[in-house]
């Protein structure tokens, strides 16, 4: 069996990744590919019990436990779903990963970027994304997004939706940064268009590194 496929999506709150991971996915399996969708934290059973802690606002947390928390979601998923699903030659979009760490923790909170790089090999096993798309759209929009889809649950926002706007600004930033260190692996695509527009893109980006393979 051949080697699967490893795309991540990122970008702040209310980018749409969500929504885009299940319309590539479709795509994707309409070509006849095999494709696992997953998202951190959560993604596996610990996953999702370490989410709970981790986005609820009524929890006090350090900003390190913070850190320690999600990677240790991040070792799980890579160990217990991502490795294995990619050596059975899956395709694997994941709605969030490394670069939401070195995004929110490190630009957003301040954590330096030489620690979360080391940290994020040991929690990731070096597990590199083939291709990674960030879904960019401005701070303010996203949340807007976001405030509005919690309004309609009746849940209010949770610990990073009630952040600062400065703080969603610098994670935004931080996103595009990455873009800029790494134009090999990471697409941005603008986010504020219309959804087929944004999965045009996507699906471009996707295919593009496929057939690089
Ligand atoms: P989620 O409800 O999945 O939000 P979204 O739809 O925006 O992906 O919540 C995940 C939150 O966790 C999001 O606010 C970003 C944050 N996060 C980090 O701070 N660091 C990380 O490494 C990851 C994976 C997520």
């Amino acid at each position: 069996m051949g080697t699967g496929v490893f795309i991540t999506l990122e970008g702040v709150e209310g980018s749409g990744k969500t929504t885009q991971a299940g319309i590539l996915a479709d795509a994707l399996r309409a070509q006849g590919h095999r494709v696992t969708v997953t998202h951190e934290p959560g993604g596996t059973r610990a996953g999702e019990a370490i989410r709970g802690i981790f986005l609820d606002p009524k929890v006090s947390l350090d900003v390190a436990t913070e850190l320690l928390l999600v990677l240790a979601d991040r070792a799980q998923h890579v160990r217990e779903k991502l490795r294995p699903a990619v050596a059975a030659g899956e395709i694997v979009i994941s709605d969030r990963y490394s670069d939401s760490t070195v995004a929110y923790q490190g630009y957003g909170r301040g954590f330096d970027l030489k620690l979360l790089g080391e940290l994020n090999h040991l929690a990731s096993e070096g597990m590199l994304p083939d291709v990674t798309i960030v879904l960019d759209c401005p701070a303010e929009t996203g949340l807007a997004r976001t405030r509005a889809r919690a309004r309609g649950n009746e849940r209010g926002p949770d610990r990073f939706e009630g952040e600062r706007i400065e703080f969603h600004r610098r994670v935004r930033d931080g996103f595009l940064t990455i873009a800029r260190n790494e134009p090999g692996r990471v697409t941005v695509i603008d986010s504020t268009r219309e959804r087929a527009a944004v999965s045009a893109d996507i699906l471009d980006a996707v295919a593009g590194m496929l057939k690089r393979r």
